[in-house]
């Protein structure tokens, strides 16, 4: 089917569905300039390994490696803007046909384009905490300790050890996850955009929904099971679905 039959049908599945919800990937923030993880060629896990790099393993094992690589790539994501993508999803919640965006991206990118109900399931670059006390402080504070060569960074309060509020390998899943759950329990869309659904357990969610749009540059393990599945770039997809609904 070509692509304008693709997005036809996306637009029909989501004008027909009762309650929508969009899970996005770092597919959806390449445009913005920020390097996905294992597109072939370009992805940031083409020479290193995540589970090395952004790992509890590492950053409570070898925390001064931590902070001179792992934390480096939290960012360099943080300086992005929003590309079209963003905004067409920002768009499209306040017209009240998506009821949220579930994001596995760290980017801050779909809060910056005014979406409002934004899951995080993988943690933010905006916060850190200690360790030790818990006390919460900015990522600017932690780069500017990382600067000054403090490493590890340390709380001001107890000298605890200053972490990324990031999920990094290793971690429980945060309170953001469980809601994102029960919103797709209750949906019968998931969108899912720029995402190649490989790490668990966010790639449990497209199974648990009746009806799958899946708009990604690469194949997936749920191609399977998608009701639409639109092999290009997120902006492009976006802006025909969302015109032919607004049609
Ligand atoms: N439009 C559509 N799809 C795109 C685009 C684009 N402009 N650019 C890249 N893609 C696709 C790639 O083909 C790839 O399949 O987006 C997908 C991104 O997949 P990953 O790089 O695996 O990113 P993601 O699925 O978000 O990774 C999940 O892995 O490393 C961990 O915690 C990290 O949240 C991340 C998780």
């Amino acid at each position: 089917m070509d692509s304008k039959n693709l997005f036809k049908k996306a637009a029909e599945l989501i004008k027909s569905s009762q309650k929508t919800m969009v899970l996005t990937g770092a597919g959806i923030s390449t445009e913005s300039g920020i390097p996905d993880f294992r597109s072939p060629g370009t992805g940031l896990w083409e020479n290193m390994d995540p589970t090395e790099v952004l790992s509890t393993k590492v950053l409570f094992n070898s925390p001064e490696e931590f902070y001179r690589v792992g934390f480096k790539i939290l960012s360099s994501m943080r300086n992005a803007e929003p590309n079209e993508a963003h905004y067409i999803l920002s768009e499209i919640e306040k017209e009240g046909i998506i009821a949220g965006v579930i994001t596995q991206n760290i980017d801050n990118l779909h809060q910056k384009a005014g979406s409002k109900k934004v899951y995080e399931v993988h943690g933010n670059t905006r916060e850190g905490s200690c360790l030790r006390c818990g006390e919460k402080v900015s990522f600017e504070l932690l780069e500017e300790k990382v600067a000054k060569e403090e490493l590890p960074p340390r709380c001001d309060r107890c000298g605890g050890m200053l972490r990324p509020d990031v999920v990094l390998f290793g971690d429980p899943m945060p309170h953001a996850f469980d809601l994102a759950l029960k919103e797709v329990q209750e949906s019968d869309l998931l969108i899912v955009i720029g995402s190649s659904l490989v790490v668990a357990p966010v790639n449990f969610l497209p199974g648990m929904v009746d009806r799958l749009i899946i708009i990604n540059a690469t194949e997936t393990p749920y191609d399977y099971k998608a009701d639409v599945v639109i092999r290009e770039k997120a902006s492009y997809a976006l802006r025909n679905i969302w015109n032919l609904i607004k049609s």
